[in-house]
């Protein structure tokens, strides 16, 4: 490969990804470069001539050939911002959306205690339970997926963000804990203040599975059942049972399932308190209480 500046690289890259019809190329191109480099995207700036070595070269390229084959490119540097936490992510989990910061923010609003014991079901990346953790540091956090490798996403997470050498600095006086059971089945009753989730709520057939990133993404995060709403009925259900009189269930849950999700959880014995949406003011989540 001939001397190659940073510069002419960025120029390269961004024309590859423009031609195969990425939106952002210039930003892609500078996020997937900088990672490569281990450096922040301000070095391409500030030294355009250096020239890049051969190894550098290759990675770039090996990067910008498979964000052009759609894998999306929060797997490929292995990070996401969420409720801004430089939260790792790897094939594993699904990556954290935007529209899941609001039904946490909404949750933030409610009044529970201040020692509240919460769960997050189907943690994923961890996504959910390291913002309630950073926000509510005398909350009592769990973590719990079905599957053990995004349960190591989690660990990753936490000792990186929360742990002793945490860069956040915002550390909680109890870390979250982790749990690998299907929902809420190894659950005592009445034990939490607070289940949130962030399930499948994908119809199993939707075409969209097998479209962008959602592709890449793992199936077990996505599908759940004919209607989408199978594992949203078993949380509701096992849900009333784990929660103390008076605690909160909030479930996300796709733009068009609002109203089957308020059926789902009347039909248990919850009393919807909030019906949510997201930044693009599509219906979103539905928080509900536990009564007598
Ligand atoms: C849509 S992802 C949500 C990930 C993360 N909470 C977020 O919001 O980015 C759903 C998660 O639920 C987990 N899951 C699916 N079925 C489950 C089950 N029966 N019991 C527990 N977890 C389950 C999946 O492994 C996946 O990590």
């Amino acid at each position: 490969m001939p001397d190659i500046s940073l510069a002419q690289l960025l120029v390269q890259s961004t024309a590859a990804l423009t031609a195969a019809g990425q939106a952002g190329a210039r930003l892609e191109a500078e996020v997937l470069m900088a990672f490569a480099l281990e450096k922040p995207r301000s070095y391409l700036y500030a030294y355009p001539e250096v020239v890049v070595s051969e190894m550098h070269g290759q990675q770039v390229k090996a990067l910008i050939d498979e964000r052009i084959a759609g894998r999306p490119i929060a797997y490929l540097v292995q990070e996401r911002d969420f409720w801004s936490l430089p939260l790792y992510v790897n094939e594993q989990v699904l990556i954290p959306r935007p529209e899941t910061e609001c039904m946490v923010e909404a949750v933030l609003q409610l009044s529970l205690p201040e020692d509240s014991v919460v769960v997050d079901l189907g943690s994923g990346s961890g996504a959910i339970v390291m913002a309630l953790a950073v926000e509510r540091p005398a909350w009592v956090c769990l973590a719990s997926d079905r599957l053990a490798g995004p349960l190591q996403v989690v660990k990753k997470n936490i000792d990186n963000l929360l742990g002793a050498d945490a860069i956040s600095g915002n550390t909680p006086a109890k870390l979250p804990m982790l749990l690998q059971a299907e929902w809420l089945c190894a659950c005592a009753e009445a034990c939490f203040d607070l289940v949130i989730s962030n399930p499948p709520y994908i119809e199993d057939a939707d075409p969209y599975l097998d479209r962008g990133d959602l592709r890449f993404e793992p199936r077990s995060a996505l599908a759940s059942g004919a209607d989408g709403l199978g594992d949203i009925r078993c949380i509701a259900e096992q849900a009333r049972r784990s929660l103390k009189l008076g605690g909160y269930l909030a479930l996300e849950h796709g733009y068009a399932q609002q109203q089957g999700v308020v059926e789902i959880v009347e039909g248990a014995g919850f009393e919807v308190r909030e019906l949510g949406r997201d930044l693009a003011g599509l219906p979103r989540y539905v928080i509900a209480q536990s009564h007598s």
